[in-house]
């Protein structure tokens, strides 16, 4: 078994507050992500796959088919977009990143599998210093 990884980068705006908080309230629990006015970040994306080699190419899988997929599935829909209000597999579920990243394993899970390998992790960097990852 190997594992291989597609680093992918989008920026995308999100705010984490609960409507029936005050902004006081959703201030103190979510920090500056419930800023009113909306913010931004600069995410990077790891999806990592695992499989066997391919005896006749020394591959796991052609990488720019993996990022092909993921580009199509994730970063065309996110980028540069409001992920409390424009990314529809984030539709109706709290904007952050430990959603997010649940939200992109299930929007993948398929399409990998339909490549002959399995998807291992899906991690997201929010910030330099966080990150979250998920194995299914
Ligand atoms: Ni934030």
């Amino acid at each position: 078994m190997i594992y291989i990884t597609r680093r992918e980068r989008f920026n995308a705006a999100h705010r984490l507050f609960r409507a029936e908080y005050s902004d006081d309230e959703n201030l103190k629990i979510f920090g500056k992500c419930s800023n009113p006015n909306w913010h931004g970040h600069n995410y990077e994306l790891f999806i990592t796959v695992k499989g066997e080699i391919n005896p006749e190419t020394g591959f796991l899988i052609n990488l720019k088919t993996l990022s092909k997929i993921i580009r199509e599935e994730i970063i065309e829909k996110i980028d540069h977009k409001n992920i409390n209000i424009e990314v529809d597999f984030m539709k109706n579920r709290m904007a952050s990143t430990e959603n997010l990243t649940i939200s992109i394993w299930k929007q993948l899970e398929k399409e990998i599998s339909g490549l002959g390998v399995t998807l291992h992790c899906v991690k997201i960097y929010e910030s330099e210093n966080n990150f979250v990852e998920y194995f299914g």
